[in-house]
């Protein structure tokens, strides 16, 4: 049976004293809550992870993320964090690839096919993102643009490797946007996914990863879209930001 998972990026969101509230008022909410099989996953922003993570009492179902990392082991990358810095603090996650950071600090497949040989080098586990833009899929090129943003970023990796990813499809034009992908459409392209990762590395990898949808989900949406086949639970933004709706969220995927 494939893991379920469900993942909140607080992206550039809440202070230090917010973020360990938050991560405690979900450590509380979900205290007699039964998790089988599903990993609960949390990504402060960067200068948080290490507050957030060390409290204690905390539930420890609960993971930490952190939202981006630097390939390089180290140098004159001034404002970067290395994948070693953030295992230091006993991290060992990290989302990759987020359409934000494409689209706003210009992350590219290729570098993407770095940082995720530095994060498997580093035994970190990489949730990574992809998905395509509005003008695509009105243009119906979604399918092939989802290919090779895989083919670009993962296609070097070896089968071993995926022991370690979980791949989180974000449809662009429905992160944050309140527009969700319909649950049939989600299904749709994540069973497309399994496909293209079958093709290069046999049925029992695609089996096994575990696939995310994100994009506006939201308690009102979220069961139907956790109830697809192929759709293994959710990376959320915004419903993220507040402990009742996440919970919510986790409650959905049981
Ligand atoms: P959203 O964000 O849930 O606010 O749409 C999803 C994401 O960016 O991962």
């Amino acid at each position: 049976m494939r893991t379920k998972i469900v993942a909140g990026n607080w992206k550039m969101n809440l202070d230090v004293a917010a973020s360990k509230k938050l991560a405690m008022d979900i450590s509380d909410d979900i205290q007699n809550l039964k998790t089988n099989n599903t990993r609960i996953i949390i990504a402060p922003t960067a200068i948080n992870l290490y507050p957030v993570f060390h409290q204690p009492n905390m539930d420890s179902r609960i993971e930490i993320a952190a939202q981006n990392m630097h390939q390089a082991k180290n140098g004159a990358f001034t404002g970067e964090i290395s994948a070693e810095m953030i295992c230091s603090v006993g991290i060992t996650n990290i989302i990759l690839g987020h359409s934000e950071r494409r689209t706003y600090f210009n992350e590219t497949d290729a570098g993407l096919a770095e940082k995720v040989t530095t994060a498997l080098e580093n035994n970190m586990n990489v949730i990574f993102c992809f998905g395509e833009v509005l003008a695509d899929r009105k243009n119906e090129k979604h399918f092939k643009v989802v290919e090779s943003q895989l083919e670009n970023a993962l296609f070097h990796l070896k089968d071993n490797d995926w022991k370690h990813l979980v791949l989180a499809y974000e449809p662009v034009w429905a992160i944050g946007t309140g527009e969700t992908a319909t649950p049939e459409q989600a299904q749709e392209m994540h069973a497309f996914i399994r496909k293209v990762i079958a093709k290069k590395f046999g049925e029992n990898v695609a089996q096994q990863v575990s696939i995310l949808y994100g994009g506006s989900v939201n308690p009102g949406n979220a069961k139907e879209i956790f109830a697809k086949p192929d759709v293994d639970g959710g990376l959320i933004g915004g419903a993220a930001l507040d402990s009742v709706n996440f919970v919510a969220l986790i409650k959905a995927i049981q």
